[in-house]
């Protein structure tokens, strides 16, 4: 596996290949979920790349930019372990040289939900995802569904700007309870740890009470409000039941519905979601 961390460097290497590019965008403390991604990649691509970036204009003045968990070594052997070609390590100033001034700002679906509380987070990502697409050339890209949000913003995008790379979502990964696997996990203390499945549980309960026929939005965000209240160390941010598409909030269910929640639990800050339809 080639490990670059020069823009250009990596460039030249990606000119010479021929066929499909598949491209996995990361910000590194891998675990299995987004391994999952680049086994899915590998097996529809002649060539496989991942980046691993701490983005900084993705983090709010106040949020863990500076903490965000870092093991370059150990997310270099987990690529190579999933046979990806090549990673992309970029440094901050290489990407952002001094002088950058160029913006992409998503309408509509970046405003709500994560949009509403992390003012400028998904200009930041849609922002670096462009640029590692441009850099990257990839013919398909792939992305988690943990964060489902950022794959509808990644959608827009790449349909509003015409964008030749076609965007594959891949199932979130989950621990054995059902916690969805997270780099943000390893700030919780076990009792925490413990706490966190419920996120989970409410999901679950909502997609039970779905299935048996609640189509009343403000029904399912009021159960799973009542059990995340329910855990001593756990808050909601939001509770959200959406069109999947446009991610505004519905009273009745008769398309596909997205319920997202945000949950603070001690001081970590979690999200999940599930899709009914
Ligand atoms: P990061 O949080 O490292 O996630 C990288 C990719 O892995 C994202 O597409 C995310 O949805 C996916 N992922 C994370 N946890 C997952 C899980 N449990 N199951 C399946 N997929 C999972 O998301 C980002 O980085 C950044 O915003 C990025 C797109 C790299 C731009 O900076």
């Amino acid at each position: 596996m080639k490990v670059f961390d020069d823009i250009v460097r990596f460039k030249d290497w990606r000119h010479k290949l021929s066929g499909p590019v598949g491209f996995v965008p990361t910000m590194g403390y891998l675990h299995e979920g987004h391994t999952a991604l680049a086994r899915r990649a590998r097996s529809e691509n002649r060539h496989v790349v991942a980046s691993v970036f701490v983005n900084p204009t993705q983090f709010g003045p106040q949020e863990d930019l500076a903490r965000y968990p870092r093991d370059p070594e150990r997310d270099k052997a987990l690529l190579k372990e999933a046979k990806v070609d090549a990673v992309l390590m970029p440094e901050a100033w290489d990407m952002y040289p001094e002088g950058f001034d160029t913006w992409i700002e998503v309408g509509g679906v970046t405003q709500r939900l994560e949009g509403a509380l992390r003012p400028g987070h998904f200009r930041g990502v849609a922002t670096v995802v462009a640029k590692l697409f441009g850099i990257v050339e990839p013919a398909r890209a792939y992305f988690g569904q943990k964060d489902a949000q950022q794959l509808a913003v990644i959608r827009k995008m790449v349909a509003d700007l015409n964008m030749n790379v076609e965007i594959v979502p891949v199932p979130t990964v989950r621990e054995y309870d059902g916690l969805a696997m997270s780099s943000r996990n390893v700030y919780l203390d076990p009792e925490e740890r413990e706490a966190a499945v419920v996120l989970y549980k409410a999901l679950i309960t909502a997609l039970k009470r779905y299935e048996k026929g609640e189509r009343r939005a403000g029904a399912l965000r009021d159960e799973i409000t009542r059990i995340i209240e329910g855990e001593p160390r756990a808050s909601t941010d939001y509770v959200s039941v959406a069109d999947a598409r446009t991610l505004e909030e519905i009273e009745e269910i008769e398309g596909p519905a997205l319920v997202s929640l945000a949950v603070l639990i001690g001081r970590t800050r979690l999200i999940d979601n599930m899709t009914l339809e």
